[in-house]
């Protein structure tokens, strides 16, 4: 079976400046390999090149050099572009329709006619969770609400592969939750969903795989776990009614323990010394678990890192 989506060496270089025109390199040389029912999060900070893989992916935009395959054939081909759903960055839509009326007119695009276009409107709206609003023009929708219309839209065709441009953008935790269990029913039914992010934990609790993207660079690829900056660096657990011979005992093997109150104390155990045992004995001596967290490097923390390591660019050419 072909990849899902594939990329060769793709780049793309921007004209910037208008009195004398310089190529700007947006994306440099991404050559990436997504399975059919892989989740892919694409991950990098603002500015890496996220949005114009995605333009180049659905040739919104076209490459400088490289090439990129969705379902064994050519990106762009109307075949592909039949079996691909797409939620832009920044969603818009004719704000005087109702949000039945804007999807029922993307329905009709797809060929769907008639009770089809009704039923299928119908079941998008609920799976976003704006079914109670269908009826209220976009003028009125806030910025979650519309990001929703977008995902309606994206997914009104049905499609093989789903581009997702930042889809929690905008969204409360309650909406990040939905979108979160729409992939997921998707990834379900065996869509491949490619989605951009800067957000690690939407990442880590959807994808299979990750890449990360910085200054137009893939910097990594790989299952979030398996990516050795965001692998366990330490557990800090929070604990009550510690009294002091607990406490001595798990000092031995803790990095630090910090005393926070009568007998509360905030305990830093390295990632050797599984929480697991230290938790039975706390238990055991009568004190209580306030939480428990386990550390790692934050994607912040690592866009940072890669950011500064990374040469100052002046054109963005080498
Ligand atoms: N049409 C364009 N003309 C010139 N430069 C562009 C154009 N589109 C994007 N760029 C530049 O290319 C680089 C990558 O932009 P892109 O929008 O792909 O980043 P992104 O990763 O999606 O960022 P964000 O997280 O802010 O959405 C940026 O430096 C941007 O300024
Ligand atoms: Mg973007």
């Amino acid at each position: 079976m072909p990849a899902a989506i594939e990329t060769q060496e793709l780049t793309k270089d921007f004209l910037v400046g208008f009195w004398r025109p310089r190529p700007y390199r947006a994306l440099d040389g991404l050559t990436l390999s997504i399975e059919a029912g892989e989740v892919f999060g694409f991950l990098g900070p603002n500015g890496a090149g996220k949005s114009t893989t995605l333009k180049l992916l659905l040739q919104l935009i076209y490459p400088t050099n490289g090439t990129a395959r969705i379902l064994g054939k050519p990106a762009g081909e109307v075949e592909v572009r039949r079996r691909i759903g797409y939620l832009p960055e920044n969603p818009y839509f004719y704000d005087d329709l109702t949000a039945e009326e804007v999807l029922s007119y993307f329905a009709s695009l797809f060929g769907l006619r008639g009770a089809d276009v009704a039923r299928r409107v119908s079941t998008v709206l609920d799976d976003v969770g704006i079914a109670a609003e269908r009826r209220m023009r976009l003028r009125g929708f806030s910025k979650g609400m519309l990001q929703r219309v977008g995902l309606a839209q994206a997914i009104l065709n049905e499609p093989d592969v789903l581009f997702l441009d930042e889809p929690m953008s905008g969204l409360d935790p309650i909406g990040r939750r939905q979108v979160r269990d729409l992939i997921l029913s998707l990834r379900q039914r065996g869509c491949t969903v490619f989605f951009s992010s800067h957000i690690l934990p939407d990442a880590e609790a959807l994808c299979s795989r990750v890449a990360i993207v910085v200054q137009g660079r893939l910097v990594a690829n790989g299952a979030v776990s398996e990516i050795a900056e965001f692998q366990l660096t330490g557990w800090e657990l929070v604990a009550a009614d510690v009294n002091e011979s607990l406490r001595s005992s798990i000092a031995g093997r803790a990095r630090k323990v910090t005393s926070i109150g009568a007998g509360r104390f905030v305990i830093d155990l390295p990632p050797e010394v599984g929480p697991d045992r230290v938790l039975a004995e706390l238990a055991a001596g009568g004190a209580h678990i306030v939480s428990l967290n386990p550390h790692r490097e934050t994607l912040e923390d690592y866009f940072i890192r890669q950011v500064s390591a990374a040469a100052p660019r002046q054109t963005g050419i080498d």
